[in-house]
């Protein structure tokens, strides 16, 4: 299915578009933003690439990856969410939005939304999210979409020079109806 749009509360999520690029800088170039992620900030050519890569992937015959935009309600970029799906029925959650739109819940609808899309219309399973052990916002967007906290990742990523753990959280789709309802 491409290209996709799924409507949040207070975002959207919609796949990826070249015009994307100049506000992909302020997610995936900002340093702020990225020394929380699993990779080092991109310049405007290698965030160039991402978006591409990205789109390319998104139209693969078999998709496994919903690597989506986060729009605000004006269809303008403030962020990203992805699910990679991996195993069987199962799907890894991503998410970032631009440091200067932080804590307007926007993270929190568009991993919401996502996580809807991925019980209920990609039929998986068990979704989760990896977390730096500092990320105390991360972690309370997590705890909010009623995840469970399952173990930490010893030297989980590589990422800004060093190792980093991860705390590993998931939300089972059984879980997920009776919590989805209450956001
Ligand atoms: C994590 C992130 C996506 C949250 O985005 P956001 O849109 O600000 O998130 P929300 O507003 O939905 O919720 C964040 C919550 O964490 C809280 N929070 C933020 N920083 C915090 C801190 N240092 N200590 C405690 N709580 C904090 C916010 O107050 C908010 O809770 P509230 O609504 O009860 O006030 C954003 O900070 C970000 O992009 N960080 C860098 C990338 C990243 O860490 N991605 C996740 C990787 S696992």
């Amino acid at each position: 299915m491409y290209p996709i749009t799924i409507t949040g509360h207070r975002v959207d999520l919609r796949d990826f578009r070249p015009d994307d690029i100049p506000q992909a800088l302020a997610v995936f170039g900002d340093d702020e933003v990225t020394r929380w992620l699993s990779f080092d900030s991109r310049d405007h050519d290698q965030a160039t690439a991402m978006i591409n890569g990205a789109i390319e992937r998104a139209q693969a015959e078999h998709r496994t990856e919903y690597y989506l935009a986060v729009t605000d309600k004006t269809d303008r970029m403030i962020g990203f969410a992805r699910l990679g799906l991996s195993g069987v029925k199962a799907a890894k959650l991503g998410y970032a939005i631009r440091a200067d739109r932080w804590g307007h819940g926007y993270a929190t609808d568009a991993a919401r939304t996502l996580t809807t899309y991925g019980f209920h219309t990609l039929g998986l399973h068990r979704i989760t999210a990896a977390i730096g052990p500092d990320n105390t916002a991360s972690i309370t967007v997590a705890k909010r979409l009623g995840m469970t906290y399952e173990g930490r990742l010893r030297d989980h990523v590589h990422t800004n020079g060093a190792w980093r753990d991860s705390l590993l959280y998931s939300v089972l789709t059984h879980e997920w109806t009776d919590h989805a309802a209450t956001l």
